[in-house]
């Protein structure tokens, strides 16, 4: 695609994304709860229902896995829940500035096994740089895969972090995930965002 093409569809996104967020986040509470590639959302409208406080956003970048969270979410009339189509760095990067992350969670986020595509992995310390600018002091992310070489991999770049520490709490919410049925084993990290910039 050419550049000025590819900037111009970016640019139509981030407009979408913006209008999208204006109506989803008006009246919520600054402090969100964000869940990155939800797939089919049975993790966050279990969570949703049992944290009626908790303001709890979706994300996911295929279409139809989101139509069946929403379906679920408008069945069980859960007020405090929604989805959106849009990629993890273009929402973290254009929320709101009234708005804040305090829980993220990254369930079986995509392995990129071939080591040549490791590159593509979520958890990134570009990535944890930017969650960091966009977090409540204290958040927690929460992380689990069921693949050793990404869990590791996250693990150095969490003890490399200057802003994220890994801590030694339980996992706050249990309810399997599409992909948590399919896995043989899984392992699991909490970590908390210091207050120091
Ligand atoms: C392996 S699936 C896991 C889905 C769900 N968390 C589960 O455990 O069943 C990974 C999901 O992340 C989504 N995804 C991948 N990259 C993403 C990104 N950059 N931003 C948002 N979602 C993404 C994919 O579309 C997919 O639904």
């Amino acid at each position: 695609m050419p550049l000025e093409l590819a900037q111009a569809v970016a640019a139509t996104r981030r407009a979408e994304l913006l209008s999208q967020l204006e109506v989803v986040l008006r009246n919520q509470p600054s402090k969100l709860t964000l869940e990155i590639g939800c797939g089919h959302g049975h993790y966050l409208a279990a969570y949703a229902a049992t944290h009626p406080d908790e303001f709890c956003l979706g994300i996911d970048i295929i279409r139809d896995r989101l139509e069946r969270a929403e379906k679920k979410t408008r069945r069980a009339k859960l007020p405090n829940v929604a989805f959106l189509l849009t990629e993890a760095r273009m929402l973290v990067e254009n929320l709101p500035k009234n708005h804040v992350l305090e829980h993220i969670f990254v369930l079986f986020p995509d392995p990129w096994p071939k080591r040549r595509h490791n590159k593509h992995r979520l958890i990134r310390p570009d990535f944890l740089d930017l969650l960091a600018t966009k977090s409540a002091p204290g958040a927690r992310l929460y992380f689990r895969t069921d693949h050793g070489p990404y869990f590791e991999e996250a693990a150095g770049f969490f003890q490399a972090s200057s802003r994220w520490n890994l801590v030694n709490e339980p996992w706050p919410f249990e309810q399997p995930t599409v992909f948590q049925n399919r896995a043989l084993d899984y392992q699991s990290s909490v970590v908390a965002l210091t207050d120091q910039a």
